[in-house]
């Protein structure tokens, strides 16, 4: 089993990576149960395949368990939602001490830790991710939040979970698209930040896409590895935590102008978005030409998007894209920061960036 950890504090935890952790679930548990109870939260899709499995395993080591399942989907992270969970832990009586565990993907992650940083001011809770996306950002680092109508993630609280079990097993249950865009961030971090790690996963395309235990467990052990360094460096996001946007501008306007909807998932975004980050970088002489056309044959080996036009439907043209970005809530006094790359595995924060050059890079996107 590969342990990474996450040393912050007093709100240190481990991240443990393996297969059929699952089965094993108890053990980990040691230390952080008050009483032999477990408050799950999971949703529809993750419920009917994965926790009958969790569900006896617990049974088995005489701990109860409540269980609530949400909505599968991005819409679950909402007031609404969040209202009903937190209404159902107070009904069941969840108290101060006890535990809540997220089992899902990004969604229920989210939701689950928000709701437990405003539950009683703040409850333990695990995150169990079962998407490749949450087992390698979103359970680590402590961002949980909603969405409202006026954007994304923008209610929420930074609060660390206890423990993250990361159990590669359920990965193999995923859909294909949901995968690879959950690989879209493992390669940021190849892209952002370790250029050994890049090389090691091209050679490895097909294991990866083939889902080889080994592969991804040494796949998401790392990914996991930077984000932790990362956090630790920065936990609230004042500086070097925001090279973990390597290509994120360029997504967060591509999923504005595609509604958010499964024209564009977010992970095939930031596969897009990094592409064009190494594009621009290019155009600007940091990185050699040679950089992009290497990151684009990649996602292609991996039979994923790797620019604008791989997009289904009509898009906005490149004005209106720049517009866009620069709606992100990373601008600030109306200038546009972007992570840019002065070759693969060295991302830097880049101040100011010139539009027009953004605008030549998409129009290519656009036109190949
Ligand atoms: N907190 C953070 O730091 C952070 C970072 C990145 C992304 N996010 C958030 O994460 C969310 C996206 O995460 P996601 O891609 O996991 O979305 P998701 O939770 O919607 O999962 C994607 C789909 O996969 C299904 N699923 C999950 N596990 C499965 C499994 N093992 N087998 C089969 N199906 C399974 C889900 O039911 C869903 O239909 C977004 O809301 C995003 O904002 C948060
Ligand atoms: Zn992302």
């Amino acid at each position: 089993m590969k342990k990474v950890e996450v040393s912050l504090e007093n709100r240190s935890y481990d991240i443990l990576i393996d297969e059929n952790l699952i089965l094993k679930f108890p053990v980990y548990l040691e230390g952080l149960l008050n009483r032999k109870f477990l408050a799950i939260v999971t949703d529809t899709n993750v419920e009917n395949l994965h926790l009958s499995r969790l569900l006896t395993t617990l049974k088995n080591a005489g701990i109860e368990t409540k269980v609530l399942s949400i909505k599968a989907g991005e819409s679950s992270k909402s007031w609404e939602t969040l209202q009903a969970t937190v209404d159902w832990m107070l009904d069941n009586k969840i108290e101060r001490n006890d535990l809540v565990v997220a089992f899902g993907g990004g969604v229920v992650g989210d939701l689950v830790g928000f709701a437990a940083a405003i539950m009683r001011r703040g409850i333990q809770f695990i995150q169990c991710p079962t998407s490749l996306l949450a087992q390698v950002d979103s359970s680590v680092g402590g961002k949980t939040g909603i969405n409202t109508s006026h954007g994304k993630n923008l209610v929420g609280a930074f609060y660390q979970p206890s423990l993250v079990i990361s159990d590669i097993s359920t990965l193999k249950t995923l859909e294909e698209r949901d995968f690879l865009a959950g690989y879209g961030e493992v390669a940021k971090y190849g892209l952002l930040g370790d250029y050994e790690f890049y090389c090691w996963l091209e050679e490895n395309a097909e294991n990866i896409r083939n889902r080889d235990i080994h592969a991804l467990i040494k796949a998401v052990a790392h990914s996991c590895e930077m984000k932790s360094a990362i956090v630790i460096a920065d936990e609230k996001e004042q500086g070097e935590r925001a090279l973990l946007n390597l290509g994120h501008t360029f997504c967060h306007a591509l999923e504005a102008a595609t509604g958010y909807s499964e024209r564009m998932l977010h992970g095939e975004g930031v596969a897009i978005g990094s592409v064009l980050a190494f594009d621009l970088s290019a155009k600007m002489g940091l990185t050699s030409q040679e950089d992009p056309t290497r990151i684009k044959k990649h996602f292609e080996d991996m039979g994923m998007m790797n620019s604008i036009n791989n997009i289904s439907g009509t898009l906005p043209n490149a004005d209106k894209l720049v517009e866009l970005m620069f709606q992100d809530k990373k601008v600030v006094d109306g200038k546009l920061n972007l992570i840019l790359a002065k070759g693969i595995g060295k991302a830097f924060i880049a101040r100011d960036v010139d539009p027009n050059l953004i605008k030549d890079v998409i129009n290519n996107s656009l036109a190949i």
